[in-house]
């Protein structure tokens, strides 16, 4: 479903370059539930960047469902990120001044193929699987952390994407709702099979991962499958 091929990514900054990515080849499989893991700065962030389509790479392949996205224009993007991409930020990224229910809609109202009633019900469908139904009128800085992180969950996944990327999304959160935000995580892939790409680096939550990748100096270290706990 995600070809990465000798991927590389070098910033430059005036004559200083910073090699973020190093030749990262990687496939990822549909319905995987994998973990970018690694230190501070060995190139996660980078890596989930560029296979969301938010930078491009200095050199090398992605290949998404058969689609080289080097080959898309800037519109292409938008559209393939508005129908097929989910993303969650570390800061949820909620605008403010929207409802509850009007951010998780956000995303569906964008696209052009769905009817108001369907993306109304399509919302608070989600919202009621993220346990925020209740909140639906509410605005974010209303709600707790774990609460806006679920929120912005819930707005990641309303358009069913292919693929969700998670860019360190408890970073915020005490243990408690890190929890439930990684069972959620892990419902929506074992419920919903859907393919979540996440980064951490909190070693504990290598427990909700079925595969792990380990990234230093913006080169795979190591990829692991993880043989699934029962739950
Ligand atoms: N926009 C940028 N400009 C310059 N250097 C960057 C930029 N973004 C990241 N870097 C550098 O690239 C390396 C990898 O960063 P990043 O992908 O954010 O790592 P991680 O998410 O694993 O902490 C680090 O050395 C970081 O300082
Ligand atoms: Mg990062």
């Amino acid at each position: 479903m995600i070809g990465i091929q000798d991927l590389t990514k070098i910033y430059r900054m005036g004559s200083v370059e910073v090699r973020a990515l190093d030749g990262v080849t990687l496939d990822i499989a549909k319905g995987e539930f994998i973990g970018i893991m690694g230190a501070s700065g060995s190139g996660k962030t980078t890596l989930l960047h560029m296979l969301g389509l938010l930078d491009l790479p200095t050199s090398g392949r992605i290949v998404i469902d058969g689609t080289d996205i080097a080959k898309l224009t800037d519109y292409e993007k938008t559209m393939f990120r508005l129908y097929k991409l989910g993303y969650v930020f570390q800061d949820y990224a909620l605008v403010p001044d929207l409802t509850v229910m009007e951010n998780v809609s956000l995303p569906a109202m964008l696209r052009k193929d769905r009817s108001e009633e369907q993306i109304t019900s399509d919302s608070a469908l989600i919202l009621q699987k993220t346990g925020l139904f209740d909140r639906r009128d509410h605005l974010p800085r209303e709600l707790s952390g774990g609460q806006q992180q679920r929120v912005s969950i819930a707005r990641a996944i309303v358009n069913k994407p292919d693929i969700l990327f998670a860019d360190e999304p408890c970073a915020n959160l005490d243990s408690e709702n890190s929890r439930m935000v990684l069972d959620l995580f892990r419902e929506i892939n074992e419920e919903m099979h859907q393919t979540i790409v996440m980064v951490s680096h909190e070693d504990w939550h290598k427990d909700y991962f079925n595969r792990i990748v380990r990234l230093r100096d913006g080169k795979v270290v190591s990829d692991d499958i993880i043989e699934r706990k029962a739950s």
